[in-house]
Protein backbone atom coordinates (compact mmCIF):
# COMPACT_ATOMS: atom_id res chain seq x y z
CA UNK A 1 0.00 0.00 0.00
CA UNK A 2 1.01 3.44 -0.68
CA UNK A 3 1.64 5.33 2.39
CA UNK A 4 3.04 9.15 2.76
CA UNK A 5 3.49 11.57 5.66
CA UNK A 6 5.56 14.58 6.25
CA UNK A 7 7.48 16.38 8.44
CA UNK A 8 9.05 19.78 9.35
CA UNK A 9 7.85 23.42 10.21
CA UNK A 10 7.95 26.30 8.44
CA UNK A 11 11.14 28.04 10.00
CA UNK A 12 12.73 25.02 11.48
CA UNK A 13 15.70 23.45 9.35
CA UNK A 14 13.89 21.50 6.72
CA UNK A 15 10.44 19.51 5.68
CA UNK A 16 11.03 15.80 4.64
CA UNK A 17 8.57 13.63 3.22
CA UNK A 18 8.20 9.78 3.45
CA UNK A 19 6.89 7.91 0.73
CA UNK A 20 6.50 4.01 0.87
CA UNK A 21 5.32 1.58 -0.81
CA UNK A 22 6.30 2.36 -4.31
CA UNK A 23 7.46 -0.39 -6.89
CA UNK A 24 11.05 -0.57 -7.57
CA UNK A 25 11.85 -0.02 -11.34
CA UNK A 26 10.93 3.66 -11.35
CA UNK A 27 12.81 5.83 -12.88
CA UNK A 28 12.93 9.01 -10.76
CA UNK A 29 14.18 11.93 -12.18
CA UNK A 30 15.48 15.03 -10.22
CA UNK A 31 14.94 17.84 -12.68
CA UNK A 32 11.33 17.43 -12.80
CA UNK A 33 11.23 16.76 -9.03
CA UNK A 34 12.63 20.44 -8.81
CA UNK A 35 10.10 21.66 -11.47
CA UNK A 36 7.35 20.70 -9.61
CA UNK A 37 8.81 22.47 -6.61
CA UNK A 38 9.53 25.97 -8.62
CA UNK A 39 5.92 25.61 -9.80
CA UNK A 40 4.04 25.41 -5.85
CA UNK A 41 6.33 28.85 -5.21
CA UNK A 42 5.08 30.69 -8.31
CA UNK A 43 2.41 32.70 -9.10
CA UNK A 44 0.79 36.55 -8.91
CA UNK A 45 0.47 37.52 -4.66
CA UNK A 46 2.82 35.70 -3.21
CA UNK A 47 4.97 36.80 -0.41
CA UNK A 48 8.24 37.83 0.46
CA UNK A 49 8.80 34.32 1.75
CA UNK A 50 9.01 32.96 -1.79
CA UNK A 51 12.06 35.27 -3.03
CA UNK A 52 14.12 33.54 -0.19
CA UNK A 53 13.27 30.00 -0.67
CA UNK A 54 14.00 28.39 -4.06
CA UNK A 55 12.91 24.49 -3.03
CA UNK A 56 15.07 21.40 -4.44
CA UNK A 57 14.72 17.92 -3.74
CA UNK A 58 17.52 16.39 -1.44
CA UNK A 59 16.59 12.30 -1.87
CA UNK A 60 17.88 10.97 0.80
CA UNK A 61 16.75 7.09 0.36
CA UNK A 62 14.96 4.97 -1.96
CA UNK A 63 16.40 5.94 -4.55
CA UNK A 64 19.79 4.66 -6.01
CA UNK A 65 21.52 5.01 -9.78
CA UNK A 66 18.30 6.72 -11.06
CA UNK A 67 15.37 4.32 -9.42
CA UNK A 68 13.80 3.33 -7.25
CA UNK A 69 14.59 0.34 -5.46
CA UNK A 70 11.56 -0.64 -3.67
CA UNK A 71 11.92 0.83 -0.03
CA UNK A 72 10.57 4.21 1.38
CA UNK A 73 11.15 7.29 -0.31
CA UNK A 74 12.53 10.34 1.97
CA UNK A 75 13.58 13.35 0.62
CA UNK A 76 14.34 16.37 2.68
CA UNK A 77 13.71 20.48 1.65
CA UNK A 78 16.04 22.65 3.32
CA UNK A 79 14.35 25.95 4.89
CA UNK A 80 16.39 28.74 3.57
CA UNK A 81 15.22 30.89 5.87
CA UNK A 82 16.32 28.99 8.77
CA UNK A 83 19.65 30.94 8.96
CA UNK A 84 17.00 33.82 10.09
CA UNK A 85 15.21 31.82 12.92
CA UNK A 86 18.41 29.79 14.35
CA UNK A 87 18.37 31.72 17.55
CA UNK A 88 14.17 32.34 17.71
CA UNK A 89 13.46 28.97 16.93
CA UNK A 90 16.20 26.50 18.41
CA UNK A 91 15.62 22.78 18.70
CA UNK A 92 17.58 23.15 22.27
CA UNK A 93 16.53 25.23 24.82
CA UNK A 94 18.07 28.64 23.72
CA UNK A 95 17.73 32.23 24.86
CA UNK A 96 13.79 32.83 25.57
CA UNK A 97 14.44 36.42 24.82
CA UNK A 98 15.49 35.65 21.33
CA UNK A 99 11.96 33.56 20.79
CA UNK A 100 9.40 35.59 18.16
CA UNK A 101 6.39 34.83 19.61
CA UNK A 102 2.56 35.36 17.96
CA UNK A 103 0.94 37.38 20.49
CA UNK A 104 -2.48 37.74 18.87
CA UNK A 105 -4.48 35.05 16.92
CA UNK A 106 -5.27 35.85 13.64
CA UNK A 107 -8.57 34.57 12.69
CA UNK A 108 -8.88 32.03 9.97
CA UNK A 109 -5.94 31.10 10.82
CA UNK A 110 -4.80 27.56 13.26
CA UNK A 111 -3.39 30.00 16.25
CA UNK A 112 -6.07 30.16 18.46
CA UNK A 113 -7.68 26.78 18.15
CA UNK A 114 -4.09 25.04 17.99
CA UNK A 115 -2.84 27.37 21.08
CA UNK A 116 -6.18 25.72 22.91
CA UNK A 117 -5.55 22.41 22.65
CA UNK A 118 -1.79 22.21 22.50
CA UNK A 119 -1.84 24.34 26.00
CA UNK A 120 0.87 26.85 24.49
CA UNK A 121 0.34 30.38 25.39
CA UNK A 122 1.06 32.05 22.57
CA UNK A 123 1.03 30.18 18.74
CA UNK A 124 4.46 30.82 17.24
CA UNK A 125 4.29 26.58 17.42
CA UNK A 126 0.82 26.53 16.11
CA UNK A 127 1.54 28.37 12.87
CA UNK A 128 5.24 26.69 12.80
CA UNK A 129 3.34 23.39 11.70
CA UNK A 130 -0.42 24.29 10.36
CA UNK A 131 1.77 26.85 7.77
CA UNK A 132 1.18 25.62 4.13
CA UNK A 133 5.77 25.47 4.05
CA UNK A 134 3.87 22.19 4.64
CA UNK A 135 2.88 21.69 1.27
CA UNK A 136 5.88 22.29 -0.73
CA UNK A 137 6.78 18.29 0.98
CA UNK A 138 3.76 16.91 -0.37
CA UNK A 139 4.64 18.29 -3.99
CA UNK A 140 7.69 16.36 -3.64
CA UNK A 141 6.47 13.19 -3.59
CA UNK A 142 3.62 14.19 -5.42
CA UNK A 143 6.30 14.65 -8.44
CA UNK A 144 7.15 10.86 -7.37
CA UNK A 145 3.36 10.14 -8.11
CA UNK A 146 3.43 11.82 -11.26
CA UNK A 147 6.30 9.71 -12.67
CA UNK A 148 4.58 6.83 -11.73
CA UNK A 149 1.65 7.43 -13.06
CA UNK A 150 3.00 8.86 -15.91
CA UNK A 151 4.02 4.72 -16.82
CA UNK A 152 0.46 4.21 -17.00
CA UNK A 153 -0.29 6.94 -19.28
CA UNK A 154 -1.99 9.31 -17.35
CA UNK A 155 -0.58 12.55 -16.02
CA UNK A 156 -2.50 14.95 -13.09
CA UNK A 157 -1.91 19.04 -13.80
CA UNK A 158 -4.14 22.32 -12.50
CA UNK A 159 -5.56 25.63 -13.86
CA UNK A 160 -7.19 28.60 -12.21
CA UNK A 161 -10.88 29.03 -12.43
CA UNK A 162 -11.45 32.07 -10.58
CA UNK A 163 -9.50 34.60 -8.07
CA UNK A 164 -11.74 36.80 -5.97
CA UNK A 165 -14.82 37.86 -8.21
CA UNK A 166 -13.29 37.49 -11.55
CA UNK A 167 -13.44 33.69 -13.24
CA UNK A 168 -13.21 31.75 -16.00
CA UNK A 169 -17.02 30.54 -15.68
CA UNK A 170 -18.87 27.55 -16.07
CA UNK A 171 -17.54 25.87 -19.28
CA UNK A 172 -15.03 22.94 -19.09
CA UNK A 173 -10.99 24.18 -20.20
CA UNK A 174 -9.76 21.57 -22.92
CA UNK A 175 -6.36 19.57 -21.43
CA UNK A 176 -4.78 20.92 -24.74
CA UNK A 177 -5.59 24.32 -23.10
CA UNK A 178 -4.05 23.36 -19.70
CA UNK A 179 -0.88 20.94 -20.54
CA UNK A 180 1.09 24.45 -21.65
CA UNK A 181 0.12 26.32 -18.48
CA UNK A 182 2.36 24.06 -16.60
CA UNK A 183 5.07 24.53 -19.15
CA UNK A 184 5.31 27.99 -19.13
CA UNK A 185 8.42 29.98 -17.32
CA UNK A 186 6.93 32.43 -15.71
CA UNK A 187 3.75 31.81 -14.23
CA UNK A 188 1.03 34.43 -13.28
CA UNK A 189 -2.23 33.32 -12.30
CA UNK A 190 -2.64 30.14 -14.65
CA UNK A 191 -5.54 30.99 -16.13
CA UNK A 192 -5.95 29.06 -19.80
CA UNK A 193 -7.64 32.37 -21.02
CA UNK A 194 -5.47 35.44 -20.84
CA UNK A 195 -8.44 38.49 -20.80
CA UNK A 196 -9.80 36.65 -17.78
CA UNK A 197 -6.22 36.41 -16.13
CA UNK A 198 -5.69 40.05 -16.46
CA UNK A 199 -9.00 40.63 -14.57
CA UNK A 200 -7.36 37.88 -11.97
CA UNK A 201 -4.00 40.04 -11.84
CA UNK A 202 -6.53 42.88 -11.37
CA UNK A 203 -8.13 41.41 -8.13
CA UNK A 204 -4.85 40.87 -6.75
CA UNK A 205 -3.48 44.36 -7.05
CA UNK A 206 -7.02 45.29 -5.13
CA UNK A 207 -6.05 43.05 -2.50
CA UNK A 208 -2.47 44.25 -2.81
CA UNK A 209 -3.92 48.04 -2.80
CA UNK A 210 -5.84 47.53 0.37
CA UNK A 211 -3.75 45.53 2.79
CA UNK A 212 -6.29 42.19 2.10
CA UNK A 213 -6.33 39.34 0.71
CA UNK A 214 -8.33 37.03 -1.45
CA UNK A 215 -9.38 33.75 -2.43
CA UNK A 216 -10.15 31.62 -5.31
CA UNK A 217 -10.97 28.13 -7.48
CA UNK A 218 -8.57 26.04 -9.11
CA UNK A 219 -9.12 22.98 -11.40
CA UNK A 220 -7.01 19.73 -10.87
CA UNK A 221 -7.41 17.39 -14.02
CA UNK A 222 -6.57 14.02 -14.16
CA UNK A 223 -5.92 12.73 -18.00
CA UNK A 224 -5.96 9.25 -19.32
CA UNK A 225 -7.14 7.55 -16.15
CA UNK A 226 -8.41 4.23 -17.04
CA UNK A 227 -12.00 3.10 -15.32
CA UNK A 228 -11.63 0.98 -12.38
CA UNK A 229 -9.73 2.83 -10.04
CA UNK A 230 -11.38 2.95 -6.67
CA UNK A 231 -14.82 1.06 -5.89
CA UNK A 232 -18.17 1.53 -3.94
CA UNK A 233 -17.92 -1.67 -2.16
CA UNK A 234 -16.88 0.44 1.27
CA UNK A 235 -17.38 4.02 1.99
CA UNK A 236 -14.00 4.62 2.37
CA UNK A 237 -12.71 3.26 -0.97
CA UNK A 238 -14.39 5.50 -3.19
CA UNK A 239 -12.30 7.30 -4.87
CA UNK A 240 -14.47 10.41 -4.92
CA UNK A 241 -14.76 10.65 -1.17
CA UNK A 242 -10.39 9.81 -1.32
CA UNK A 243 -10.06 12.68 -3.41
CA UNK A 244 -12.68 14.92 -1.93
CA UNK A 245 -10.29 14.17 1.42
CA UNK A 246 -6.73 14.52 0.09
CA UNK A 247 -7.61 18.26 -2.01
CA UNK A 248 -9.69 19.38 1.37
CA UNK A 249 -6.78 18.38 3.17
CA UNK A 250 -4.69 21.42 1.78
CA UNK A 251 -4.45 24.28 3.85
CA UNK A 252 -6.84 26.91 3.21
CA UNK A 253 -9.07 24.44 0.73
CA UNK A 254 -12.77 24.70 2.20
CA UNK A 255 -14.89 22.85 -0.33
CA UNK A 256 -14.26 20.45 -3.37
CA UNK A 257 -16.65 19.63 -6.14
CA UNK A 258 -16.08 16.88 -8.12
CA UNK A 259 -17.29 17.48 -11.99
CA UNK A 260 -20.13 20.20 -11.88
CA UNK A 261 -21.26 18.62 -8.37
CA UNK A 262 -22.51 21.92 -6.95
CA UNK A 263 -24.52 23.40 -9.69
CA UNK A 264 -25.33 19.72 -10.26
CA UNK A 265 -27.84 19.93 -6.79
CA UNK A 266 -29.60 22.57 -8.68
CA UNK A 267 -29.99 21.00 -12.40
CA UNK A 268 -32.54 18.35 -13.63
CA UNK A 269 -30.89 14.89 -13.99
CA UNK A 270 -31.08 15.00 -17.66
CA UNK A 271 -29.10 17.75 -18.20
CA UNK A 272 -26.62 16.38 -15.50
CA UNK A 273 -25.95 12.99 -16.39
CA UNK A 274 -23.21 12.11 -19.31
CA UNK A 275 -24.87 10.05 -21.98
CA UNK A 276 -23.40 6.75 -23.20
CA UNK A 277 -22.59 5.97 -26.96
CA UNK A 278 -20.00 3.49 -28.55
CA UNK A 279 -17.52 5.22 -30.73
CA UNK A 280 -14.10 4.57 -29.25
CA UNK A 281 -12.02 5.75 -26.69
CA UNK A 282 -8.33 5.46 -25.27
CA UNK A 283 -8.96 2.47 -22.84
CA UNK A 284 -12.63 1.28 -24.18
CA UNK A 285 -14.64 1.22 -26.77
CA UNK A 286 -17.55 3.26 -24.85
CA UNK A 287 -17.74 7.28 -25.36
CA UNK A 288 -19.28 10.07 -23.32
CA UNK A 289 -21.29 12.92 -24.40
CA UNK A 290 -19.78 15.00 -21.56
CA UNK A 291 -17.94 14.80 -18.38
CA UNK A 292 -20.35 16.45 -15.42
CA UNK A 293 -19.45 13.59 -13.57
CA UNK A 294 -15.82 14.78 -13.67
CA UNK A 295 -14.75 11.24 -14.28
CA UNK A 296 -15.98 9.33 -11.48
CA UNK A 297 -18.92 7.49 -10.79
CA UNK A 298 -20.39 5.08 -7.78
CA UNK A 299 -16.25 6.00 -6.44
CA UNK A 300 -14.84 4.32 -9.70
CA UNK A 301 -13.32 6.03 -12.15
CA UNK A 302 -15.28 5.54 -15.43
CA UNK A 303 -12.34 6.54 -17.80
CA UNK A 304 -13.36 10.01 -18.50
CA UNK A 305 -10.91 13.21 -17.34
CA UNK A 306 -11.03 13.30 -13.44
CA UNK A 307 -11.77 16.72 -12.79
CA UNK A 308 -11.71 18.24 -9.15
CA UNK A 309 -12.19 21.74 -8.03
CA UNK A 310 -10.64 23.19 -4.45
CA UNK A 311 -12.55 26.17 -3.31
CA UNK A 312 -10.03 28.28 -1.50
CA UNK A 313 -11.07 31.08 1.31
CA UNK A 314 -8.48 33.95 0.94
CA UNK A 315 -5.56 34.46 2.98
CA UNK A 316 -6.28 34.65 7.01
CA UNK A 317 -3.23 36.58 7.53
CA UNK A 318 -4.04 40.57 6.66
CA UNK A 319 -1.42 43.51 6.09
CA UNK A 320 -4.51 45.49 7.36
CA UNK A 321 -5.24 43.16 10.18
CA UNK A 322 -9.21 42.32 11.69
CA UNK A 323 -9.63 42.48 15.07
CA UNK A 324 -8.09 40.05 17.96
CA UNK A 325 -7.13 39.61 21.73
CA UNK A 326 -3.75 39.45 23.23
CA UNK A 327 -3.24 36.61 24.37
CA UNK A 328 -1.35 37.53 27.73
CA UNK A 329 -4.15 40.16 28.31
CA UNK A 330 -7.06 39.31 26.59
CA UNK A 331 -7.42 43.03 25.54
CA UNK A 332 -8.62 43.94 22.45
CA UNK A 333 -5.95 44.33 19.88
CA UNK A 334 -5.23 43.52 16.30
CA UNK A 335 -4.25 39.99 15.12
CA UNK A 336 -1.05 39.42 14.48
CA UNK A 337 0.79 40.28 11.05
CA UNK A 338 3.80 38.60 9.66
CA UNK A 339 5.13 38.28 6.12
CA UNK A 340 2.83 36.58 3.75
CA UNK A 341 0.93 35.59 0.62
CA UNK A 342 -1.59 37.80 -0.53
CA UNK A 343 -2.98 35.16 -3.30
CA UNK A 344 -1.97 31.09 -3.62
CA UNK A 345 -4.67 30.13 -6.09
CA UNK A 346 -1.97 28.94 -8.45
CA UNK A 347 0.40 27.50 -5.90
CA UNK A 348 -2.81 25.38 -4.15
CA UNK A 349 -3.64 24.05 -7.59
CA UNK A 350 0.05 22.32 -7.81
CA UNK A 351 -0.29 21.28 -4.07
CA UNK A 352 -3.84 19.90 -4.91
CA UNK A 353 -1.75 18.09 -8.32
CA UNK A 354 0.07 16.09 -5.55
CA UNK A 355 -2.76 15.22 -3.42
CA UNK A 356 -4.67 13.86 -6.62
CA UNK A 357 -1.68 12.08 -7.91
CA UNK A 358 -0.60 10.65 -4.84
CA UNK A 359 -4.65 9.37 -4.56
CA UNK A 360 -4.61 7.87 -8.23
CA UNK A 361 -1.13 6.11 -7.29
CA UNK A 362 -2.47 4.67 -4.29
CA UNK A 363 -5.36 3.26 -6.26
CA UNK A 364 -3.61 2.28 -9.31
CA UNK A 365 -1.47 0.04 -7.34
CA UNK A 366 -4.48 -1.05 -5.47
CA UNK A 367 -5.78 -2.31 -7.93
CA UNK A 368 -2.52 -3.36 -10.50
CA UNK A 369 -0.05 -4.41 -7.45
CA UNK A 370 3.79 -5.15 -8.18
CA UNK A 371 6.77 -4.95 -6.28
CA UNK A 372 9.05 -4.00 -9.42
CA UNK A 373 7.49 -1.74 -11.98
CA UNK A 374 7.91 -4.62 -14.74
CA UNK A 375 5.35 -6.46 -12.58
CA UNK A 376 3.01 -3.34 -11.62
CA UNK A 377 3.12 -2.39 -16.10
CA UNK A 378 2.26 -6.35 -16.90
CA UNK A 379 -0.80 -6.09 -14.63
CA UNK A 380 -2.19 -2.45 -16.06
CA UNK A 381 -1.44 -3.69 -19.70
CA UNK A 382 -3.41 -7.03 -18.63
CA UNK A 383 -6.39 -5.26 -17.47
CA UNK A 384 -6.14 -2.85 -20.40
CA UNK A 385 -6.91 -5.77 -22.76
CA UNK A 386 -9.60 -6.59 -20.80
CA UNK A 387 -11.27 -3.94 -20.98
CA UNK A 388 -10.78 -2.99 -24.36
CA UNK A 389 -12.13 -6.57 -25.52
CA UNK A 390 -14.83 -5.94 -22.67
C1 LIG B 1 0.21 27.44 -1.12
C2 LIG B 1 -0.38 28.07 0.11
C3 LIG B 1 0.27 29.16 0.69
C4 LIG B 1 -0.26 29.78 1.82
N1 LIG B 1 0.37 30.87 2.34
C5 LIG B 1 -0.18 31.50 3.42
C6 LIG B 1 0.43 32.68 3.95
O1 LIG B 1 1.44 33.18 3.44
N2 LIG B 1 -0.16 33.25 5.02
C7 LIG B 1 -1.29 32.76 5.61
O2 LIG B 1 -1.79 33.31 6.57
N3 LIG B 1 -1.88 31.64 5.12
C8 LIG B 1 -1.36 31.00 4.06
N4 LIG B 1 -1.97 29.88 3.57
C9 LIG B 1 -3.19 29.36 4.21
C10 LIG B 1 -2.96 28.86 5.62
O3 LIG B 1 -1.89 27.93 5.68
C11 LIG B 1 -4.24 28.27 6.20
O4 LIG B 1 -5.32 29.13 5.99
C12 LIG B 1 -4.09 28.01 7.69
O5 LIG B 1 -3.11 27.03 7.91
C13 LIG B 1 -5.38 27.57 8.37
O6 LIG B 1 -5.85 26.40 7.82
P1 LIG B 1 -7.26 26.30 7.08
O7 LIG B 1 -7.40 27.53 6.23
O8 LIG B 1 -7.18 25.07 6.25
O9 LIG B 1 -8.33 26.25 8.12
C14 LIG B 1 -1.46 29.27 2.40
C15 LIG B 1 -2.11 28.17 1.81
C16 LIG B 1 -1.58 27.59 0.67
C17 LIG B 1 -2.31 26.42 0.05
Amino acid sequence: MLRYFTTGESHGEALVAVLSGLPAGLKIDQSYLDRELWRRQQGYGRGGRMKIERDTAHILSGVRQGNTIGSPISILLENKDWKNWQESLPVGEGDPAKHKAVKSPRPGHADLAGALKYNFPEARYILERASARESAARVAIGAIAKLFLRELGIEVLSHVISVGGASLGEAEVPWDLIRPLAARQEILLSCADATVEAQMKEEVDKALKTGDSVGGVFEVVAHGVPPGLGTYAQWDERLDALLAGAVMSLQAVKAVEIGVGVSAATSMGSAVHDEIGYEGSSHTGFSRRGNHAGGVEGGISNGEEIRVRGYLKPISTLRRPLQSVDFATREPVKAAYERSDVCVVPAAGVAAEAMVALTLARGALEKFGGDSMGETLRNFQGYCEQIKNF
